[in-house]
């Protein structure tokens, strides 16, 4: 495990109602109570569909819940006649902190895989004060022909030429290979850490060994409490996307507890 504050974060894709995000927020935090979690070890964050998030919001602060939140997606306009789009000023509104940007269902089934869509709604979640979880990741073509490493740091270049260091060094950035996303394959442990190193060296060269040390690298794909400790050993792995298995209270709790060692 890194220097850096771990961060695991909850992607709950398309799953749970207004109400029933309400129960696992809760849920998760009793569990995470119980077993006397230290927030310092590592930061705890959910990221419910948009139409949950006022409700997560409403109970994290009545409650004054140490858990964070953040959003799915970010229109790359301010405002105006974007039919079904949602602002960043909207998101900060409602208390959110992240915004997942260029995760690879958006990229493939929402044709949000070019770049200058992706430069669009990073910048609209930094004038917005919103920390950017920019996902890269590549399938399992790309994979089994030997290029992913290429692959995935074009995908990082292409987006963070356009960024400063000072602006990198806040980035949370999500290495999810498409193969293992929601599949049960997980990535060996030693693929996240080759992969995490690999981001940290390009930020590296292009922003200085200060951005690079601060800029947080989580792993994503089937995640769970049985590798949570292995995916996190690897020295540049600061802290775990996960998705089917947030979407459990007592689960997520465990991985939260095993990934930061509290
Ligand atoms: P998964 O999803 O944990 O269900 O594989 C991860 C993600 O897509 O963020």
């Amino acid at each position: 495990m890194s220097k850096r504050t771990p961060i695991i974060a909850g992607n709950w894709k398309m799953n749970l109602n207004y109400t029933e995000s309400v129960h696992l927020v809760q849920g998760l935090y009793w569990q995470l109570r119980d077993a006397t979690y230290d927030y310092n070890a590592g930061e705890v964050l959910v990221i419910p569909p948009f139409v949950d998030i006022r409700s997560v919001q409403v109970l994290v602060e009545s409650d004054e819940l140490p858990i964070k939140y953040g959003a799915q997606d970010i229109s790359t306009h301010d405002s105006g006649a974007y039919t079904g789009e949602v602002s960043g000023s909207m998101i900060k509104a409602l208390g959110a902190s992240y915004v997942l940007v260029g995760h690879s269902e958006r990229r493939q089934y929402h044709a949000e895989d070019c770049p200058d869509i992706l430069i669009g709604k990073i910048k609209q979640a930094l004038k917005n004060e919103l920390t950017p979880i920019f996902c890269v990741g590549e399938n399992l073509e790309i994979r089994e022909a030997g290029t992913y490493k290429e692959h995935i740091l074009k995908q990082v270049s292409d987006v963070l030429q356009v960024f400063s260091g000072k602006e990198i060094a806040n980035f949370v950035i999500a290495y999810e290979p498409i193969w293992a996303i929601g599949t049960g394959k997980t990535a060996t442990a030693a693929d996240a850490q080759e992969i995490a190193f690999e981001i940290r060296k390009l930020i590296l060269e292009k922003s200085g060994d200060e951005v690079a040390d601060s800029v947080r690298i989580q792993y994503g794909g089937s995640a769970k409490s049985s590798n949570a400790a292995d995916i996190m050993a690897g020295a540049d792995v600061d802290g775990l996307l996960v998705g089917g298995a947030s979407l459990e209270a007592e689960e997520f709790s465990k991985i939260v507890r095993i990934a930061t060692k509290a």
